[in-house]
């Protein structure tokens, strides 16, 4: 059933304020500032032993866990990152007692990070999962995790699942946070970001119309480039894999800081790039890296909190902390992808040559 939507994409992308706040619901604790994960099974003691975490996914979700990685590191200052599931258990990588491993899956099908998560069981590690799918192959062989919620995604693409479970890592970054250095001030700084997400994401989500005008101007670039910085890279990243995914345009992504290092070869007005520009710290990095791609005649579109005068257009979204925004940046990005693919007349829900879940090697 689309409920009244063309496309399960269309209609996912639209449940997503619905999506987050189930993904918060019941979780939060005022009084401590922090967040309680029922399915976590880890005391404050063995959470506070924790050297590393690793997180292993594929596509999408391997994209969430790099922004799951940062979470951790800013908020928890845990040294972690995130890495493709399926080259992890292929190089024989070094198992380590204390490190968290997490595995990330929308289905809990993906064959490449079950394998991983069986690898790293058969070595005595300890494997948190963060699923989707309740009762999937995955979310039974981790020891422990949490379910991200975001009701049943049916489009191949997905969209939905990748901003639940970039929530989910908020929610596991905040908690190992509470349990190590991250102030009373800071949690509740963190709660009060969460707690606005769900109407940031219709306000970003009634936007749609200048969005989909936006697409219909891209939609005849061969190919496209992507650029964020820190946060904003991971972002680049999923932005990017749904736009090839959706609408078959190539599609590139590189950290901003890269630039000046080969992409900017390039450059020229047949190449859009797609600037994530959070009004962070790196404001004016980015912008320096606008003025770069302008000098050279190339077309801009930003996604940013404010007007860039450097972008040909931008994309305004609403502001949340610092280390929530990349959870709202992707957003108007499916719906540039959307738009695109529909203006091209792609099959939207199952894209050429690909599978909702990858059960083989
Ligand atoms: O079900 P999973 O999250 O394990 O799937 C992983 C990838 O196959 C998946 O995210 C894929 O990249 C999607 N088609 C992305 O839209």
């Amino acid at each position: 059933d689309m409920g009244g939507h063309d496309t399960y994409m269309h209609k996912e992308i639209h449940e997503q304020a619905d999506a987050v706040d189930r993904v918060l619901r019941g979780r939060i604790d005022d009084r401590f500032s922090t967040v309680h994960l029922g399915g976590l099974n880890l005391d404050a003691r063995e959470a506070r032993q924790i050297r590393r975490v690793k997180i292993l996914g594929c596509g999408t979700s391997y994209h969430a866990g790099m922004i799951g990685a940062q979470m951790i590191e800013e908020l928890a200052r845990i040294p972690a990152d995130a890495e493709p599931a399926s080259e992890f258990r292929y190089r024989n990588a070094v198992v380590d007692p204390d490190t968290l491993y997490v595995a990330v899956s929308q289905s809990g099908e993906t064959y490449d990070v079950l394998a991983a998560v069986q690898e790293l069981k058969r070595k005595g590690a300890r494997v948190f999962g963060i699923v989707n799918v309740v009762g999937s192959a995955i979310a039974r062989e981790a020891d422990a995790g949490i379910y991200v919620h975001a009701g049943p995604e049916v489009c191949v693409v997905s969209t939905k699942c990748f901003t639940n479970t970039t929530v989910a890592f908020a929610l596991l970054a905040l908690h190992l946070g509470r349990t190590r250095d991250l102030s009373v001030r800071d949690g509740k700084r963190i709660i009060e970001g969460l707690r606005k997400l769900p109407a940031q994401i219709t306000e970003i989500l009634d936007r749609e119309e200048e969005i989909k005008k936006l697409a219909e101007q891209y939609a005849g670039a061969r190919s496209m480039l992507f650029i964020g910085r820190v946060r904003g890279y991971p972002v680049a990243r999923e932005a990017s894999l749904k736009l090839k995914e959706v609408s078959y345009i190539h599609a590139e992504a590189y950290p901003a800081s890269e630039l000046k290092h080969g992409p900017l070869a390039l450059i020229e007005p047949a190449l859009p790039t797609v600037a994530i520009v959070p009004d962070d710290d790196l404001l004016e990095k980015n912008r320096a890296a606008m003025e770069e791609i302008k000098a050279r005649s190339g077309r801009i579109l930003a996604v940013a909190h404010q007007n860039q005068e450097k972008a040909d257009q931008t994309i305004v979204i609403p502001k949340n902390e610092d280390e929530l925004d990349p959870i709202l940046m992707g957003i108007p990005l499916q719906l540039l992808a959307y738009h695109t693919a529909l203006t091209l007349g792609r099959d939207i829900d199952k894209p050429r040559n690909l599978a909702k879940s990858v059960t083989v090697e």
